[in-house]
């Protein structure tokens, strides 16, 4: 077989694709889309069956290690994770330098970064020991990080997690409990975010998951790699869209509701207004995971007593965007983040939390990515070649001759 990329090295060609519209970065067995029919699958399971069937942490163990857990197995894994929820004290001292109202995905990043000084003993990417041990650690820790991300931001003081709860319902009392009153999350509640987080475990070769492959090429530890992930999430044409979205569905509020308006000024692309939560890289078809949300927000927002106002406005931009002809035309459907902050405003979380949900329900996927590069014997640093646009070679000229 020929190498085709040797080959084109050797022969001084390189191939100029802004965005990766086109480049493969990896051969990868983790995640499968079909992005012209709207499929889904994590390893070859459709997200529909999963999102109705299965629980957070069944699908992060499906991600990361290949194959659905059988009752022990998962009973195991659910109790290791268990184990490793507590911050080192110093760690949790970290959050004090933050300003209050620093936004919460820096400091879960900064967080995330710190833990590889806690924990010099799991950092060799080689040792499968070592590996495993971070794999849980980041899983276990991450929620209880991102719950004093938010306790920080709102002054109150910080939880301990409580391992007689799952995951999910710890990481909720962690997040709106406060010390003198029990709390314990209502389940329609603790099933969503659940639900929501297994649409968002894992995407293929997104922006957050090549950037912690990139970072992990140079063989990094999955700390630092994953912090790097984090960063990449927070901008808001990635992670960072649901808080976009809902800040523009406030705006079209604010703004006497007019949704004509607003499609006009995104079709004109005055001041670059984007349909935010609308278009995807790969889906040129209804999003798999947003046709789930969109249902479930109808069922969580009736349950808990929604913003139907803004729901009402949403499904009015949906609706008047379908049937536009600049939206069918670039094929520009809802995508997965069109509906969820919806949600999350209706179970008590404050915007700027939106994207840190998101970083947890897309952790096992970042993962699962950096632990099968570590496995692969193809994998190379990531190092991109340019197409130089600069000056031609020019004499140095002393300052004082300029
Ligand atoms: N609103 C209006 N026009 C859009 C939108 C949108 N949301 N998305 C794409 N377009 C237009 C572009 O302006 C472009 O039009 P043109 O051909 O007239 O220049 C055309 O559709 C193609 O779009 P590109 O930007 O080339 O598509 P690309 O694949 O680079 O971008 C992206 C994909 C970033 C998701 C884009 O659709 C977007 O910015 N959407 C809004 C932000 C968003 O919701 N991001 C979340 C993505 S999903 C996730 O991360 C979970």
């Amino acid at each position: 077989g020929i190498d085709l990329g040797k080959l084109l090295a050797k022969i001084g060609m390189v191939t100029l694709d802004p965005g990766f519209v086109n480049t493969a970065s990896c051969s990868s067995g983790i995640t499968y889309i079909d992005g012209d029919a709207g499929i889904l699958r994590y390893r070859g399971y459709p997200i529909e069956q999963l999102a109705e069937h299965s629980t957070f942490l069944e699908t992060s163990y499906l991600l990361i290690y290949g194959t659905l857990p059988t009752q022990t197995e998962l009973d195991e894994f659910t109790d290791r994770i268990r184990r490793h929820t507590l911050l080192h004290e110093d760690l949790k001292r970290f959050f004090d330098g933050f300003p209050r109202d620093a936004h919460p995905m820096p400091v879960l990043s900064s967080a995330v970064s710190a833990l590889s000084t806690f924990y010099q003993d799991s950092l060799n990417p080689f040792d499968d020991r070592q590996v495993e041990m971070s794999t849980i650690r980041l899983l276990a820790k991450l929620p209880t990080i991102a719950a004093y991300a938010y306790k920080k931001s709102v002054g109150q003081p910080f939880l301990y997690p409580d391992n007689s709860m799952g995951l999910v319902e710890n990481f909720l009392r962690m997040t709106f409990g406060l010390p003198a009153e029990p709390y314990s999350p209502d389940p329609v509640l603790t099933k969503a975010l659940d639900q929501l987080f297994i649409l968002h475990a894992d995407h293929e070769q997104n922006c957050s998951t090549s950037t912690v492959r990139l970072v992990g090429s140079s063989q990094a530890n999955m700390f630092a790699s994953i912090s790097a992930g984090i960063n990449a999430l927070f901008g808001p044409l990635h992670g960072g869209a649901n808080q976009a979205v809902l800040e523009m569905l406030d705006g079209i509020r604010h703004n006497g509701g007019d949704v004509d308006t607003f499609v006009r000024k995104v079709k004109n692309k005055e001041d670059g207004v984007k349909l935010m939560g609308f278009g995807h890289r790969v889906y040129k078809n209804y999003d798999p995971r947003a046709a789930i949300i969109k249902k479930t927000a109808d069922e969580v927002l009736g349950k808990l007593g929604g913003d139907d106002e803004l729901l009402g406005i949403a499904k009015a931009l949906e609706e008047r965007a379908l049937s536009d002809d600049y939206f069918v035309q670039r094929k520009l459907y809802p995508n997965v983040d069109f509906y969820t902050g919806l949600i999350y405003r209706a179970m008590g979380f404050p915007t700027r939390m939106f994207t840190v949900l998101f970083a947890l329900g897309r952790l096992p996927g970042w993962i699962a990515h950096w632990r099968e590069m570590m496995k692969d014997p193809a994998t190379k640093i990531g190092r991109p070649r340019q197409v130089y646009t600069g000056e031609p070679e020019r004499a140095y000229v002393p300052a004082s001759e300029r």
